[in-house]
């Protein structure tokens, strides 16, 4: 079988698909060119993609042999999932291995912008801190604050769990409400949006990006939150209209934001750059050794199991594909 990765995987991993694939790979670790993905998927069986890559109609079209599409991450809205469907290709994803890395790049942006840490760090690099003073780089206490969480799956709830160490509240919204066992081992209160953007002190997004989401915090749902709120982005930029979120933190209407991804990804809104409200981080939420390693087995394993006509563990379109 021939099989076409698009990323840099640790050695072993790549070792376990070589040893019963031929394999083109691309060794940088940095994206693969979309230009060179188009021409090095023809005659492919096995696809093991980056969310950086777009898997659309146009690139299928170029690989009609291909029997699975195993992509590097939770979120897969890089690919189509209905034109790869149609095609009768399975397309699975990395569910599960990143939920507490992405739980803990979470706090650790709360404590950032909340706490100020980033400005504070640069501060003390630049030889400024002269003095202690009474009022002195105040931030916003993060213990005992309330938390609106939007999207409650694995990583929201994962989100909650730590959360619960700071005693803060926990409100949150989404598309299913949570069994009420699950509710209370959370400490978790149900809440429509308006309510939990109008009571919540940090805002938190855990939703995947589709089309309901696109830009579901947009200028009014921005305007709803408190000026004392804090945004925070680890989900997918295009969730929210970063050109709108950009001037509510320029007009402090809100208190600041913490961002590891962008809608335009990698490029950022260039006036949330020049800000010291907002802390921005380079889409690392799932980037600690243990949980890229263990992104890479899965995805591995998920496109040996497509290649050899198995369920792959993780798929996203099974039960269309197979009508179950
Ligand atoms: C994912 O897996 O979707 C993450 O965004 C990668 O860090």
């Amino acid at each position: 079988m021939n099989v076409l990765i698009t990323g840099r995987l640790p050695d072993a991993v790549l070792a376990d698909i070589a040893s019963t694939c031929a394999v083109a790979s691309n060794r940088a670790d940095h994206p693969m060119p979309r230009e060179a993905v188009l021409q090095q998927i023809e005659g492919q069986d096995g696809l093991l993609c980056m969310i950086t890559d777009t898997v659309d109609a146009e690139l299928l079209d170029r690989a009609p042999g291909l029997k699975i599409i195993a992509n590097f991450g939770v979120g897969f809205n890089n690919i189509d999932v209905a034109a790869a469907t149609r095609r009768g290709i399975p397309v699975t994803n990395t569910p599960g291995v990143l939920t507490d890395a992405t739980a803990d790049i979470t706090f650790a942006l709360i404590l950032a912008v909340g706490r100020r840490v980033v400005a504070g760090d640069r501060y003390t690099r630049d030889s400024r801190f002269q003095f202690w003073a009474p009022f002195h780089f105040l931030g916003s206490e993060i213990s005992g604050k309330t938390l609106g969480i939007i999207g409650m799956g694995r990583i929201g709830q994962a989100v909650a769990k730590r959360a619960a160490g700071f005693n803060m509240t926990i409100l949150y919204s989404g598309r299913r409400r949570l069994p009420g066992e699950t509710e209370h081992a959370l400490n978790a209160t149900y809440a429509d949006m308006e309510t939990l953007l109008a009571h919540s002190d940090y805002v938190s997004l855990h939703v995947p990006l589709n089309e309901q989401t696109h830009h579901l915090i947009d200028a009014a749902a921005l305007d709803q939150m408190r000026p004392e709120a804090f945004l925070i982005n680890t989900a997918r930029g295009p969730v929210v209209d970063e050109a709108a979120l950009c001037t509510a933190l320029e007009n402090r209407s809100i208190a600041g934001a913490g961002l590891d991804v962008y809608e335009h990804e990698p490029a950022v809104t260039p006036g949330l750059l020049s800000l010291d409200n907002v802390v921005l981080l380079p889409h690392v939420g799932s980037a600690t050794i243990e949980t890229r390693t263990k992104m890479a087995r899965m995805a591995a394993d998920n496109l040996l199991a497509g290649l050899a006509g198995q369920k792959p563990p993780n798929c996203l379109n099974w039960d269309t594909l197979y009508d179950k």
